[in-house]
């Protein structure tokens, strides 16, 4: 990340490079492990988490609200790197399935692949809810639902976008997270959720995009998520 992409995960993919040589060698990661004290801050490679409410039940997908206005947010990978997640529709309540996009990064013209929607119709993403121009965050960056609120901008108005009220950048959910309007020159990162069919639950195991605002690209530093969930809290509606 920091504008290349996905970067943590290739750091990760040196690790086990280094890892298969020395066990090649006749040592133990175990022994390397042991030998590296304390451990460094951050993550090595994205964490799968089950997403759960507040006294850890599982969040299920179909739970979900379409085109709600109320900011549901998890943090990940880190403690204090909030995400939004939301069930997108169109102006008529239908579900919109979004799919895996090429999204531009315009600070720097590179192009990645966003994850696609998940749940029975494709429509629940998640991204980052940290603005990518100077970092603000919800209220200030909030989403305007299809069918309940819009924003006009130079004379437009547009719904399914996240909008920032700091200083006007906006992002288009339902193509990766987009850069549809500045000052931001980088996209929301986009966030990989996994549905699990069988139970309706879900999960997130990774992230890509451009560096989390704020944040160093190999993400270290922080708090990582501890244990193997995270949090789903609703933080309410900013329109009331
Ligand atoms: S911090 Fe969001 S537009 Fe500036």
């Amino acid at each position: 990340m920091n504008d290349e992409i996905d970067n943590s995960r290739r750091n990760f993919l040196k690790l086990l490079v280094a890892g298969s040589a020395l066990a090649a060698a006749g040592m133990s990661l175990g022994v390397i492990v042991q030998t590296l004290s304390p451990p460094p801050l951050g993550i090595s490679s994205f964490p799968s988490l089950l997403l759960v409410d507040q006294n850890g039940n599982p969040i299920k997908a179909s739970s979900l609200p379409l085109n709600s206005p109320s900011a549901l947010q998890f943090n990940y990978p880190l403690q204090n790197t909030p995400n939004f997640l939301v069930n997108i529709g169109d102006e008529n309540g239908n579900p919109i399935r979004i799919e895996p996009v090429e999204v531009l990064i315009p600070a720097t013209g590179e192009k990645y692949t966003s994850f696609g929607g998940v749940g029975k119709d494709g429509s629940v993403v998640s991204y980052s809810a940290i603005c990518q121009h100077l970092g603000c965050i919800f209220p200030y960056l909030r989403f305007y639902p299809a069918g309940v609120q819009s924003i006009n901008l130079t004379g437009k108005n547009y719904t399914n976008v996240f909008h920032c009220l700091c200083h006007g950048s906006t992002y288009d959910p339902v193509n990766g997270g987009s850069v549809v309007t500045g000052p931001t020159v980088h996209p929301l990162p986009s966030l990989k959720l996994v549905w699990d069919q069988s139970t309706d639950e879900l999960y997130v195991s990774n992230m890509v995009g451009p560096t989390i605002y704020g944040r160093t690209s190999d993400l270290t530093g922080e708090e990582p998520i501890a244990g193997n969930s995270t949090s789903v809290v609703n933080s309410g509606n900013p329109f009331q």
